[in-house]
C-alpha cells in the first residue's frame, strides 16, 4: 500500500509492501528510507534528528543534489532538494513500488534558478531500490543521488570498486590504507572519479551492492565524530552507523538539452 501522511511540515508517502517498507518527502523528491523485507534494519538509513521541515534539507535517504553539487551554486548541493515535487505517478505490482516525481519552474523555484528545466526522479522499492534521475534544460548540471547507507559498524566497514584516483575534499588528506578500498577511520569526504560500475559496501553483516548507471564519480563521506556533534540534525553517535556512497555527475556535468533527456542513476540491493 502506499498511504499519503505527514512528516512535521511535510507531505510523505509512506510505502508498505511485501517486499520492503519506505517512505518517500514530494519536497525534494527524498527516498526517505527503505528497508526490503529481508532485512532486520533499514539499508537506506534516515538520522533520528531529521528535520521535517519546509525548504530544510533531510539528513539522510537519498537527498538530489541539483542542478550543482555542494558549493559550486548556492544554496549548498541546489534546489532541488529544498523545493515540493508533483507526484506523477504510483503504480504497485507484485514486484514493488513504481514513483515517478517531477519539477519544473515555478514561483518556489524561480527564487534559486530562472533557467527553463524539466527534471524527473523515478524511484522504484522492493526487493531492490532503483533510482533514476532525468532532466531537460539548456544548460550543464552537475548533480548527485546523495546515498545514506545504514550500516553496521562504521569501523568494520570496507568499499570496494571505487577506483584509485580521487579528489580529496578535504583540508587534510586521509590516505586509504589500501589502494582502491575505503575504509574509514576518520572523517571521509571525497569524490572518486575513476569508479567502476558496481560498488560493494561491506559491513561485517551484510553486503550491500551500489550497481551506478551513467555515474561519473561517487562521493564518499562520514563526518566522523567532531562534524557529528556540529550538525544539529544528525545525532552524536549516528556517524557509527552510516556511510554515504553517492552516485553523481561532477566531473562529467549532465549536458542539457531541451528536447532530450540526460538521465543517470543507481540500483541497490543487498548481496
Ligand atoms: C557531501 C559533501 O556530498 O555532502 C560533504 O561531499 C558534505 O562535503 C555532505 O558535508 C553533506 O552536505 P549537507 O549540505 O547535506 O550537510
Amino acid at each position: 500500500s502506499v498511504n499519503q501522511s505527514t512528516f512535521g511540515e511535510l507531505p510523505v508517502l509512506v510505502i508498505k509492501h511485501k517486499t520492503c517498507s519506505a517512505a518517500v518527502s514530494l519536497q525534494g523528491a527524498h527516498l526517505l528510507f527503505w528497508q526490503p523485507s529481508t532485512e532486520t534494519t533499514p539499508v537506506i538509513w534516515l538520522s533520528q534528528k531529521a528535520n521535517f521541515k519546509k525548504e530544510v534539507a533531510i539528513r539522510g535517504g537519498v537527498p538530489v543534489c541539483w542542478p550543482w553539487f555542494g558549493k559550486l551554486g548556492d544554496p549548498m548541493h541546489g534546489f532541488a532538494r529544498l523545493v515540493e515535487w508533483q507526484l506523477d505517478s504510483c503504480k504497485e505490482d507484485n514486484n514493488g513500488v513504481d514513483l515517478t516525481l517531477s519539477l519544473t519552474n515555478n514561483q518556489q523555484t524561480e527564487r534559486f534558478f530562472t533557467k527553463p528545466f524539466h527534471v524527473w526522479l523515478t524511484i522504484h522499492v522492493g526487493q531492490t531500490c532503483e533510482v533514476t534521475l532525468s532532466c531537460q534544460g539548456d544548460f550543464e548540471a552537475t548533480s548527485a543521488l546523495h546515498t545514506y547507507l545504514g550500516i553496521n559498524n562504521i569501523h568494520d566497514v570496507i568499499v570496494k570498486g571505487l577506483g584509485d584516483s580521487y579528489q580529496e575534499r578535504l583540508p587534510v588528506e586521509n590516505k586509504p590504507a589500501i589502494q582502491g578500498q575505503l575504509t574509514v577511520n576518520q572523517e571521509v569526504d571525497r569524490i572518486y572519479t575513476n569508479v567502476d560500475d558496481v560498488i560493494t559496501i561491506a559491513d561485517g553483516k551484510r553486503i550491500i551492492k551500489l550497481t551506478n548507471v551513467n555515474a561519473s564519480d561517487v562521493v564518499t563521506w562520514n563526518p566522523w565524530i567532531d562534524k557529528a556533534k556540529a550538525m544539529a540534525d544528525f545525532a552524536d553517535e549516528e556517524y557509527q552507523s552510516m556511510v554515504c556512497v553517492e552516485s553523481c555527475r561532477i566531473n562529467k556535468p549532465l549536458k542539457l538539452t531541451a528536447t532530450q533527456k540526460s538521465a543517470y542513476g543507481f540500483k541497490i540491493e543487498v548481496i
